[in-house]
This record gives C-alpha cells, structure tokens and sequence, in this order.
C-alpha cells in the first residue's frame, strides 16, 4: 500500500513539471508572433497616446505696450540716442588715455630744451650746439656785423626779413644751421657775405643767416628760445 502511494506522488510531480514547462513555451511562443506581426506591419503603438502635449507657450501678453506706436519709436530713439552717447564718451576717453601715454613725458620734454652759458662765448665767435637732433648757430655779433646786418635793403632780399626780426637781443644770433635748400650744414665765417656757406651746392647766407645767393630759397630758421636771465639761454 504504501510503496503505492509513493508512486502515485511521483507521477503526480512529474506531470505538474511538463505543465508548466509547456507554459513558458507557450508564452514565449506568443510574445515572438505578436513582435513579428508589429515588425511586419511598420506601425507603433505608442504607450503615451492620448496623454496632453508637454511644449506650451506662454502668453507674454502681459508685457505687449499698450501704448501707441510712436511712444514705442520714441523710446526707442531715446535709447539709441543714450547709447550712442554713452560709446562716444568712453571712445573719447580711450583715444585720449591713448593720446596722453604716446606723448612724451615731462622729463623728456625738459631734455627737449637745451640751455645755453653766454658767458662762455665770446665777441665775434660761433658756437654749435645740438638740439633735438639738429645743429644750432648761436653767434655773439660785434657791433659792426649788427650795423652791416642792418643796412641791407630788404626789398632786394630773396626771403625778405629784417634783421631786428631774426634777433631778440641784436648781438645774439641763433639760428638752426640747417641749409633751407637739402639740409646740409652750412659752414660759419665763410662765404661772399661774411656768415655762413652751404658747400653742397653753394648757398651764402649773410650774418644775419639770411639767402643772399645760390639755390637756397629762403633764411636759416630761427628757433624758439628765450633769455630767462641776462647771461642764460634757453633753446626750446
Ligand atoms: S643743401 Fe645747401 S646749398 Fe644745397
């Protein structure tokens, strides 16, 4: 009896075993028809239909003008007004900030003047000095060159200019020694007027430094100086 019951139980655990076992077959087999069938027929089904879409613009209605067109173009105007004054000032800064650090510093504008002892020159001679590159004549004048400087008719002078002009102090000649025809540097105490001559080309310049003859056209230049006290001369 009892050797009966125990194979009773086991036929019954095997037949449960090929139930389920023919299951999971079964639902295999199911799922592979269904995803070929929606393989087959190109079309989706999406598991989100019907729900609401998530894009909505938002109304900005609230911040339309509700005033007239022109209000609107003239604020407009304003603000390109404002703007454009706003860029000019601070382009105007920039140049100028730039402009200011290009130019030269005080200590280099104080090397740009050259000072002058007077007392160190005597009566009748020359003396060059170099200023800003360039050479400079002074030329302490005797009496007699200051009379024959000044009893030339200016009328016939190629650069009319008389000589109380050229001088701030009659026996102070100063002058840039620099030829106004190709800038040579004319050689003092020479030439067919007693004052200086060009040997480039042959300019002569009288002791006043004015043209008198050859291709130059116009006098030595005088530059800008000035007599800060009686024996000083300051050039610049
Ligand atoms: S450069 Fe002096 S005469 Fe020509």
């Amino acid at each position: 009896m009892a050797s009966l019951n125990i194979a009773s139980r086991t036929l019954a655990r095997g037949v449960s075993r090929s139930c389920t076992r023919l299951n999971v077959a079964r639902a295999l087999s199911t799922s592979a028809q269904l995803n070929d069938a929606a393989a087959s027929s190109g079309s989706y089904s999406s598991p989100f239909k019907g729900e609401p879409k998530s894009t909505k613009i938002p109304d900005f209605g609230h911040y339309l003008n509700k005033g007239s067109a022109n209000t609107s173009l003239l604020f407009q105007y304003f603000m390109v007004g404002t703007m454009g004054a706003i860029t000019a000032a601070g382009a105007k800064s920039t140049v100028q900030e730039f402009l200011k650090n290009m130019s030269a510093s005080a200590d280099v504008l104080a090397m740009a003047k050259v000072e002058v002892d007077l007392n160190a020159i005597p009566e009748g001679k020359n003396v060059i000095i170099k200023w800003r590159g360039k050479p400079v004549f002074i030329r302490h004048r005797t009496s007699e060159e200051i009379d024959e400087a000044n009893k030339i008719d200016i009328a016939s002078l190629r650069d009319p200019q008389a000589d109380e002009d050229r001088v701030q102090k009659p026996e102070w000649l100063v002058m840039l020694g620099v030829c106004t025809h190709l800038g040579c540097v004319p050689i003092g105490e020479a030439g067919d007027y007693g004052g200086w001559f060009c040997p480039c080309h042959g300019s002569h310049y009288d002791i006043s430094g004015r043209i008198r003859k050859g291709p130059a056209p116009l006098n030595l230049e005088v530059p800008t100086y000035e007599f800060p006290e009686e024996d000083k001369l300051v050039i610049g």
